[in-house]
């Protein structure tokens, strides 16, 4: 699909007639106007394209392509309080002397000048190359990949699984190593930025004066997370899959109750709700379904990589009961995590699942993290564990479940663990496996002696622990019919803006045998 021949959507077809004065019909490698030909484009100041491009939600025939124009990123984006006409194009080489589609996208005042485009009729499980175009000036050349075919089984998907970047607590020096493993897509569960206020004493200092609660703030802080150039790079070669979980807004708040309901009344807590949704929405590559509702989004979606996985994205955050506070309330039947509507909907997209791989992307902890050494548990009540009914009752649905395999940040540690049908019976069924990809930078360096010692006595309680530990980094899976190769990959630093990256384990999860093991 190249050139004249390829298909013409409407937008296209716009786009050849107001090129063809200037370049003939006989479409050169370059079909872009100079600005000079433009009579109508407004005039912008320099630096648009400050946040970079991004892609994600991959279809197998679909891409969302993402882009913000915000020439003074930190200080409300710096756009002129009107809607600017933004080109964007997509082609199958990097030089885009193959372009596939084009056409013209609004940016809006009102969605911050964020421009997602939802591309379709591309090919199946292709590389991808695009940009965009506004005021004269080019936005760097993004890099994207389609989903597999739905009926292909075979080859291999290459994932990176992330969450919990903390920009004061170091520098995202895992996403270098990530971009030189080149995963087919990144799934991103969670903690895209920290709403905590600027401290001193950081290494690199939050932007403003305080805790984000309108939407100016929120937006501020989203692109000062994006101007890391390790992120940003990661960003422009790659799909994401992302969700959120607490930080996006507010630490462990539960639906439409904040962390401390005493210092935010209802109204502003929903107030803070509607700003936080909207700028993630703003700077995230997801679709118009995702556009939020007030105080919601729709975050929860499924998304099908041939007949080789299924990746339910899940939403524990906005349907949540409030957490528990002690033991006995965790165990209280009537809390729910999911809400009536997403479980059914998870159950129903498991149970009926055509893929080899069921994955379930869960912000939070799955499988038990007992905390009491010895006699009795202590489990955290923000995590699965506070959920006990409905946590159980999902760990016996899995059962039935083709290889479930569960993704999940949070814990800003790596905890790889079976996920067993009941944590009070140590010889109950393994159902699944689970992966908590400690974190890119939340938690800073850590002592890894004082991890060790702290931790390390509790493994006796958790025997469905198969590995612990505390580096920064993420994980790297590489998924075929036959089993999931998994890597733990760590750096040795984000202290400083470059690190040493390496694999601190290998592990395995085999088709049709539910667990995982250390290779
Ligand atoms: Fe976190």
């Amino acid at each position: 699909m190249t050139g004249a021949s390829g298909p013409v959507s409407p937008d296209r077809r716009r786009f050849l007639t107001a090129g063809a004065a200037v370049l003939g019909a006989a479409a050169s490698a370059q079909l872009w106007l100079p600005a000079t030909a433009r009579a109508t484009e407004t005039p912008l100041p320099d630096g648009v394209f400050s946040l970079g491009v991004t892609s994600g939600d991959p279809l197998p025939d679909g891409i969302v392509l993402w882009t913000r124009l915000a020439p003074d990123p930190l200080n409300g984006g710096g756009m002129p309080d009107t809607t600017v006409s933004v080109e964007w194009e997509i082609a199958e080489d990097e030089r885009f002397r193959k372009p596939v589609r084009r056409g013209v996208a609004q940016a809006r005042p009102e969605l911050g000048h964020s421009v997602h485009v939802d591309v379709r009729r591309l090919r199946p499980g292709r590389t991808y190359w695009y940009r965009f175009r506004a005021g004269g000036q080019l936005s760097p050349t993004g890099r994207t990949r389609t989903a597999p075919h739905p009926h292909s089984s075979g080859g291999r998907l290459r994932m990176a699984l992330a969450s919990c970047q903390n920009w004061q607590h170091g520098y995202f020096t895992p996403y270098a190593d990530m971009l030189a493993q080149d995963p087919d897509f990144v799934l991103f569960v969670g903690d895209y930025i920290y709403e905590s206020r600027p401290s001193a004493t950081a290494l690199r200092r939050h932007e403003g004066t305080d805790e984000p609660y309108t939407l100016v703030q929120y937006r501020n802080r989203y692109a000062q997370y994006r101007t890391d150039p390790d992120l940003a790079a990661m960003h422009a070669n790659a799909p994401w899959v992302v969700t959120f979980d607490d930080h996006e807004v507010d630490n462990d708040f539960a639906g439409e109750i904040p962390q401390d309901p005493d210092k935010q009344p209802h109204d502003a807590f929903v107030a803070r709700l509607t700003a936080a949704y909207q700028a993630f929405y703003e700077h995230m590559p997801v679709r118009a379904s995702a556009i939020p509702n007030g105080p919601h989004i729709q975050m929860y979606r499924r998304l099908e990589f041939g007949r080789l996985a299924r990746l339910s994205v899940l939403d524990t955050r906005q349907y949540r009961s409030d957490q528990a506070t002690s033991q006995e309330g965790a165990q209280d039947p009537s809390l729910t995590m999911l809400g009536a509507e997403q479980r059914e909907w998870l159950i129903d997209g498991l149970r009926h699942s055509p893929a080899r791989w069921n994955m379930i992307g869960s912000q939070i902890m799955m499988a038990e993290t007992d905390l009491k050494v010895g006699e009795g548990k202590i489990w955290y009540y923000d995590a699965w564990d506070g959920y006990q009914a409905e946590r159980n009752a999902l760990m016996g649905e899995l059962k039935h479940v083709r290889n479930p395999v569960v993704f999940t940040g949070d814990r800003h540690l790596t905890m790889i663990s079976d996920l067993k049908e009941d944590y009070a019976d140590p010889d109950s069924a393994v159902v699944g496996a689970e992966f908590v990809g400690t974190s890119i930078s939340s938690n800073g360096d850590q002592d890894q002696d004082a991890f060790h010692r702290e931790w390390d006595p509790r493994v006796p309680d958790n025997p469905h622990w198969k590995l612990l530990d505390a580096h920064r980094g993420y994980h790297l899976f590489d998924i075929r019919r036959d089993g999931i190769d998994a890597q733990v990959r760590i750096v040795d630093t984000v202290r400083q803006p470059t690190a040493t990256p390496s694999t601190l384990a290998r592990l395995r999860v085999e088709a049709g045998q539910p667990g995982v093991e250390v290779v």
